[in-house]
């Protein structure tokens, strides 16, 4: 599995961070901005809309800043589309759910400006009340074009997958009134990709629904657009979005995670213990990454990590681990040119996204405190927990 490369942290920030009690996250704005200002100026060169998803960061002190560039957020249920109506006020709050339940769904109407429906009965269902509320009506498509390898659990366009109506379920059961209630469409199939892959699913969605969109206002072509990374192919994406508007007169949504806060983050932890089994050296950390990381095993992954190199490159070779009771509460095996000794302290990269909004505290573990490293280099503390916000969910 390759590591990504660690981004961010020059010295002087880096002096910033010792000292904090780890776990910890740390957010760092200066990057979060530099994001937010290639993705503005994807939103102004090509004239969609960019929202923030906010499974992949919600964390709202920084929604006054990124409200500043994007359009609004997008939601997966009921909670996400409050938080993104209250934190981010007088934005547009989209919202898709795999099946919205009867006794949430009149909370949501007052949210959500987008609802979009996962298959035609929940449209049927739902649609006419939130249409009589003046909601803007969307059904996600399957475009049933895998663009991902050895990626099902991330593949909407995976043989089992739930999500998005297919062509052959639209024929079925899509009548006219059902069409006629649509305001737009959405596919979302992409995972950390580049825009030729959104290119060619683009090319598979027109072939199907291409037919529908004079009808509709807008085309959401949801999020894994890696719009961020250096090597992201914008202009193409600039011609997929224009080929769309240009083509069908109509508005086109961006609705990214990662590309948001990519690489805008870390996890500080600190070496608990160093232990030797069958000549593999162990190092014990104080964060865990079945609760902390929890991607790094779903997915799974390598996350960054500063100062050191893949095993064997590097002098000192440690393979790195929680303190949970999991076997598997692995992060993999880095090298570094010292040894790791108790109180060494890690840093791990890219943990804005898909890291704090995914914690859990199992085995009892303490959720890692929150801090801001801002644009001109200070740090502050945004959130501490304690033993109440492991108790709490647990029982009265
Ligand atoms: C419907 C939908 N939109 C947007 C996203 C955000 O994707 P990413 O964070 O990969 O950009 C996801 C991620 O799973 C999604 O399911």
């Amino acid at each position: 599995m390759n590591t990504p490369q660690f981004r961010g942290l020059d010295n002087n920030k880096l002096n910033k961070l010792y000292g904090l009690n780890t776990p910890c996250y740390v957010i760092d704005e200066a990057r979060l901005i530099a994001n937010l200002e290639v993705l503005k100026r994807v939103e102004d060169e090509s004239g969609c809309k960019i929202l923030l998803a906010q499974k992949a960061f919600s964390n709202y002190d920084m929604y006054p800043v990124i409200s500043e560039y994007l359009a609004g957020t997008e939601a997966s249920g009921l909670y996400e589309a409050r938080l993104g109506a209250t934190r981010m006020p007088g934005k547009e709050v989209h919202v898709f759910c795999g099946a919205y339940k009867n006794n949430e769904f009149e909370e949501l109407l007052q949210y959500a400006d987008h609802i979009v429906f996962n298959s035609p009965a929940q449209l049927k269902k739902f649609g006419p009340e939130a249409k009589k509320t003046g909601k803007s009506i969307g059904l996600r498509i399957n475009p049933e074009f895998s663009t991902q390898e050895d990626h099902e659990i991330y593949d909407p366009c995976s043989e089992k997958s739930r999500l998005g109506t297919t062509y052959y379920e639209w024929q079925k059961d899509m009548d006219e009134e059902s069409i006629a209630m649509l305001d737009g469409l959405h596919f979302h199939t992409l995972c950390e990709q580049n825009s030729d892959d959104l290119a060619k699913t683009l090319d598979a969605f027109l072939v199907d629904f291409g037919q529908y969109l004079p009808k509709m206002k807008w085309l959401n072509m949801g999020g894994g657009h890696h719009i961020t990374r250096d090597d992201y192919d914008i202009d193409l994406l600039k011609q997929c979005i224009a080929r769309v508007k240009e083509q069908y007169d109509i508005e086109v949504y961006l609705e990214p995670g990662e590309a948001i806060a990519l690489n805008a983050g870390y996890l500080i932890t600190s070496v608990l213990d160093v232990v030797n089994k069958k000549n593999i050296n162990i190092g014990i950390l104080d964060m865990s990454a079945a609760c902390h990381t929890p991607d790094v095993i779903e997915m799974p992954y390598r996350p960054p990590l500063m100062n050191s190199a893949d095993e064997g490159e590097k002098k000192y070779t440690y393979l790195l681990g929680g303190p949970s009771c999991l076997s598997g509460d692995v992060i993999g095996s880095y090298s570094f040119d010292e040894p790791l000794i108790e109180g060494s302290m890690l840093v791990f990269g890219d943990m804005a996204i898909y890291s704090m909004c995914k914690n859990n505290t199992f085995n009892g573990m303490p959720l890692p405190s929150i801090y801001l490293l801002d644009k001109d280099g200070e740090i502050s503390l945004i959130k501490s927990f304690g033993y109440n916000d492991f108790e709490y969910r647990l029982g009265s």
